[in-house]
């Protein structure tokens, strides 16, 4: 890779994040070619550790975690020759002095095009600290020669991603701030680009003349698990609405960029997010839903219910399930809803995008020729199962004219032989090669919360009487079902096949 020699400063190097993915994507990177020539990993943490334990620690994450399995030792061993250890404790101050040291050994060794890429894989209260003794010791650099990437969450609401946003906008340049929302990283999710503009047929139709409505879910099938305790102070609008799936509606709703500059595609997903109808507290009672899950049973396995989980108060109010009709008040899409649902516990995983086009004006057919009359539909669907479909009415084969809906497909398995990247490899590639087209930028981050800060402010008021109300291993509290049906239609789905 034609990159400038790079270094690689992982904050939070022993935790989950890095295990389960960071370092199999950079791993993974190195054994598909794609690491610079010279590069040097240097992960950090508080706890004192050998060069040697913490890379077989990685390695253990790498074997566990990564998708091309486990590694191949010669090649590990050639990667992990650049990998070291640093103790830093980041509410040490001086502890950055060795980190410095590290760091500047490295540039002499790798000559003065040396980039630092720092990667603040921790706990978000930790973001501003970093950030400032970073600009203390005089590790900041300039948009040449150094980027930092923040992990999400991005703030808390409004007022706290605003004032992170004064703190890194002090110390480091728009240019430099890489904020991570993976789910743009993902290959399906990148894709919804290339299908809406890279094809000709689909533009004409892409607006409320064509298009019924939308919608947008992303459901999961495990609980909060061990992540208790950062899940309390977030809950299912903060985690996933926030970012994920306003990143998503997003890309279905921006206008056309004039080309593929990081700046222009940033603007155009902007427009979206500032065309959004702002709540009034009708909306909310009437467009909004959350839930919480109970016990359940799932794959013949008892599993608590959300208040009962580690780390998680006997009383919480914090939701685990939440479903938005929003509206985009521009000309494209005046009037059509875009109903959006996500949570955990529910019955299946997977991530769908439906847009279901709008009936053909007459119908021709008798009644009785049609089996089964369905609206057209086009399934983007992004994970487990990565496919487009198609969802048109076609002639049953045989004497008699009867219609039924059939699927076009395009699915990945079946039309590419390759295994596709996971979501950090390209994210942290991007930061390389300083491409920072699918990383979150300040206003693209603060026009999320802008919109999101009424349902914030009147879920946290109105503590909800009706907690908990969906048991785990089912679709949702009813009330997100009614929030769709009122406007006669319902949630989509896949048959998938349950993982
Ligand atoms: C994370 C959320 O951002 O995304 C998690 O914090 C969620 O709660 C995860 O489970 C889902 O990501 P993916 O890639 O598994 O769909």
């Amino acid at each position: 890779l034609n990159v400038n020699p790079t270094i690689v400063v992982i904050f939070g190097g022993t935790g989950d994040l890095n295990l389960r993915k960071l370092a199999p994507a950079l791993y993974n990177l190195y054994a598909d070619g794609y690491m610079p020539e010279k590069y040097a990993i240097i992960g950090t943490a508080r706890r004192p550790l050998t060069d040697e334990k913490f890379r077989e620690n990685l390695m253990d994450g790498v074997n566990q975690f990564s998708r091309s399995g486990k590694v191949k030792q010669e090649k590990w061993n050639k990667f992990a020759e650049n990998v070291i250890y640093n103790s830093v404790d980041v509410e040490t101050p001086e502890s950055f002095g060795l980190l410095k040291k590290s760091i500047e050994k490295l540039q002499k060794e790798f000559g003065p095009k040396t980039q630092v890429i720092y990667y603040l894989a921790v706990a978000p209260n930790l973001f501003p600290l970093i950030a400032k003794c970073l600009s203390d010791y005089g590790l900041a650099g300039n948009e040449d020669n150094c980027r930092i990437v923040i992990e999400k969450p991005f703030g808390r609401d409004l007022e706290t991603a605003k004032e992170l946003n004064c703190i890194l906008t002090g110390i480091f340049t728009e240019k430099q701030i890489y904020r991570i929302d993976h789910y743009l990283g993902k290959e399906t999710v990148q894709n919804i680009m290339a299908f809406r503009f890279a094809n000709s047929f689909l533009e004409p139709l892409w607006n409320r003349t064509y298009i019924d409505h939308i919608q947008i879910s992303v459901t999961e099938q495990l609980g909060v698990g061990d992540r208790g305790g950062y899940y309390e102070s977030a809950g299912a609008l903060r985690d996933m609405i926030q970012n994920h799936l306003l990143q998503l509606l997003c890309l279905i709703g921006m206008e056309t960029p004039i080309n593929f500059d990081a700046d222009e595609i940033r603007n155009k997903k902007v427009d979206v997010l500032k065309a959004m109808r702002p709540f009034s507290p009708e909306d909310i009672r009437f467009s909004t839903v959350r839930g919480q899950y109970t016990k359940g049973w799932v794959e013949g396995k008892e599993v608590p219910g959300y208040r009962h989980e580690t780390g998680v108060d006997p009383n919480s109010n914090t939701e685990t399930f939440a479903a938005i009709k929003f509206f985009v008040d521009n000309w494209r899409w005046q009037g059509i809803p875009f109903y959006v649902r996500t949570g955990k516990r529910l019955f299946q995983t997977s991530s769908l995008i439906t847009i279901q086009f709008k009936d053909v004006p007459h119908h021709i057919f008798p009644s009785g020729v049609t089996e089964h009359w369905q609206q057209n539909r086009l399934i983007i669907s992004i994970q487990p199962e990565m496919s487009i479909r198609l969802q048109v009415q076609g002639k049953r084969p045989g004497l008699d004219m009867v219609l039924n809906p059939v699927d076009m497909v395009f699915d990945y398995k079946g039309t590419y032989s390759s295994d596709t990247p996971e979501a950090y490899e390209t994210l942290l590639l991007d930061v390389m090669t300083g491409d920072q087209t699918q990383f979150m930028r300040a206003d693209q981050v603060e026009a999320a919360w802008e919109l999101l800060m009424p349902v914030i402010n009147a879920w946290e008021s109105k503590k909800s009487l009706s907690f908990p109300n969906y048991t785990a291993d089912s679709w949702g509290p009813e009330d997100a079902e009614a929030l769709i049906a009122r406007d006669g239609f319902h949630w989509f789905a896949l048959p998938l096949n349950k993982e």
